[in-house]
């Protein structure tokens, strides 16, 4: 028996959220954020899947090698590469496994387009960074229309504008998101003005696939409404949403403990009555949170138990109760449904005082993985 801990991605429902998608944005070209591991679900096979079922034209990664392993897996979807790459070597290894990159500022520019001489090509496809407000990188608006026209002068050819938004996904941001919904639209315009018409101008993540339709452009870029989960709890839920993935394993220890007895690390847990306790293989070092201790809970049979004590790097003890209701090789879910039973991953995040981006990225290569 092969060790019980699985992360098992659904790309089928991976693929109804990206039709979803579709549906909300009508002719926008979708690109499908892949970074990190397509949030800890598996690049390649969310990638590969993608590509067959034609549910997005573009992929995202934040890193060349990210790119690399997707074209080594036989991915031939346009990539961009979300941020700035520095230095001769990095970005002659963009090019060679046709990422398109982008650009932020004059050295960049320079950069690329020196390499791309180097190597041969000409015309090169950029998409420059323009900062509306997220102030993390990206040209500053007024900027931005003279750096265009040196990517023409650079023999590199402009094909996409975009920009980022930080506070797409709340009620309360909305007001910052359209005034950089106008910056974007003014500054594109600008941009064209001075380098003639550039074909991808984007903006939107998830938040703003989901609330707001100002930021749709000619392309969105949603990532984790892909994955299933919300961006934030008060996001606008315009579309459906179905879990990315599961994490599941086995019960494999089961024992009763005297009330008054304590259980794991720290002695942290106490029995209040005598209890069954029941041991799963699976802790931090897999990328179950230690923040889990004492707060997590599993569901075993379609039924829920709470976590007892500590989560351990390699295991963690369940209270299952007075009664010896689970016995060795019992799945657990640790995330995922059964029945009218679920755990979300935005149940775990909240427990662990984060959101469900880091959730599905924590889960460690030590976790079997398996598609459906
Ligand atoms: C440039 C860029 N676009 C799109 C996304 C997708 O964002 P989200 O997962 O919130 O939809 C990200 C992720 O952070 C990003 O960095």
């Amino acid at each position: 028996m092969t060790h019980p801990t699985t992360a098992r991605t659904l790309l089928g429902n991976i693929e109804a959220n990206l039709r979803g998608v579709r549906a909300r944005v009508g002719d926008r070209l979708v690109l499908a954020a892949v970074k990190a591991n397509a949030y800890g679900h598996g690049a390649a096979a969310v990638a590969a899947m993608i590509e067959r079922r034609r549910v997005a034209d573009w992929l995202g990664v934040a890193t060349v090698d990210e790119g690399r392993q997707l074209r080594k897996a036989g991915v031939t979807l346009p990539i961009l590469k979300f941020s700035p790459t520095r230095g001769e070597a990095e970005i002659g290894r963009a090019l060679a496994s046709a990422l398109t990159l982008s650009v932020v500022d004059e050295a960049s520019v320079r950069e690329t387009s020196r390499v791309a001489g180097m190597v041969g090509l000409t015309g090169v496809d950029v998409h420059l960074k323009v900062d509306t407000g997220m102030r993390r990188v990206g040209v500053e608006p007024a900027q931005a229309p003279a750096l265009a026209a040196r990517i023409a002068d650079e023999g590199l050819r402009l094909q996409g504008l975009f920009s980022h938004l930080p506070i797409s996904d709340t009620p309360d941001g909305a007001a910052f998101t359209r005034a950089q919904a106008d910056v974007f639209a003014s500054t594109a315009a600008a941009v064209e003005a001075a380098a003639g018409p550039v074909e991808l101008k984007h903006l939107a993540n998830s938040g703003g696939v989901l609330g707001h339709p100002e930021t749709w452009f000619d392309l969105v870029r949603p990532g984790i409404m892909i994955y299933g989960s919300l961006p934030d709890p008060d996001a606008e839920r315009t579309v459906e949403l179905r879990p990315g993935l599961e994490l599941t394993t086995a019960v494999s220890f089961v024992k009763p403990v005297a009330a008054g007895e304590t259980v794991g690390y720290g002695r942290t847990w106490t029995a209040p009555r005598d209890s069954w306790i029941a041991t799963i293989p699976v802790g931090y070092g897999d990328g179950y949170s230690r923040l889990l201790s004492n707060r997590g809970r599993v569901l075993i049979g379609g039924n829920s138990y709470p976590i007892a004590g500590r989560v351990c790097m390699d295991q963690t003890m369940i209270d299952l109760g007075p009664d010896p209701v689970a016995e060795v090789g019992d799945e657990v879910v640790l995330i995922g449904r059964r029945g009218d039973a679920e755990i979300t991953v935005a149940e775990v995040a909240d427990l662990m005082g984060t959101i469900p981006y880091e959730v599905t990225c924590l889960i460690t290569g030590r976790v079997t993985r398996d598609y459906a």
